[in-house]
């Protein structure tokens, strides 16, 4: 894979060396939140081909972080979310699916009395794909078309194939 390590965000994102536990490598992008927050929407936008957004109805947001580009983007595209949350935040009815993530264990839960929607996932960091790949089975189960999934950064080595198309900013 082409690493973009020479992207001008990669001098606003910090590294901290074990956090949250020893031997995970963050990657911080609250600055880039502070003072790129327009330039990194541009950026999102621009990643993904011609005519996808044409064949999506909505954006798939993951908490927490996702949320914020989701967002943003949605308030660009005069599109609408559903959310994929933490477990106990969404009233009933609801679907939820446990995951294991790069440090530690998880769950995404969504309501699923939604009508079925092509939905474009976003989030900020795709790591082992955990997170993503639970946001994707959810949408599924709910019914939903999933047409892709929508990152800042993908550090392409810590997972495999992604069941629908990948569309980043940044690569590690
Ligand atoms: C982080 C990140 C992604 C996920 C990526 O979320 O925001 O959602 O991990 O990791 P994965 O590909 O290995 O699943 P985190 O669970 O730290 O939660 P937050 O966004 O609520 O801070």
């Amino acid at each position: 894979h082409t690493l973009n390590t020479d992207h001008p965000f990669w001098q606003i994102i910090r590294t901290v060396p074990d956090f949250p536990k020893v031997g995970i490598d963050f990657y911080d992008i609250t600055p880039l939140l502070r003072s790129h927050i327009n330039a990194v929407i541009d950026e999102l936008l621009a990643v993904l081909p011609a005519g996808l957004l044409d064949e999506v109805d909505c954006l798939g947001a993951v908490e927490a972080r996702g949320f914020v580009f989701a967002s943003l983007l949605a308030g660009r595209l005069g599109k609408g979310m559903i959310l994929l949350r933490k477990p106990g935040k969404l009233p009933p009815p609801v679907a939820n699916k446990a995951y294991a993530l790069e440090y530690g264990k998880d769950t995404l839960e969504m309501q699923n009395n939604l009508p079925p929607e092509r939905v474009l996932l976003v989030d900020d960091i795709l790591a082992t794909g955990g997170t993503l790949t639970t946001a994707y089975e959810l949408c599924k189960s709910a019914e939903h078309t999933v047409v892709g999934a929508l990152v800042l950064l993908d550090l392409v080595d810590l997972h495999g194939e992604f069941p629908v198309p990948v569309y980043t900013v940044l690569k590690a």
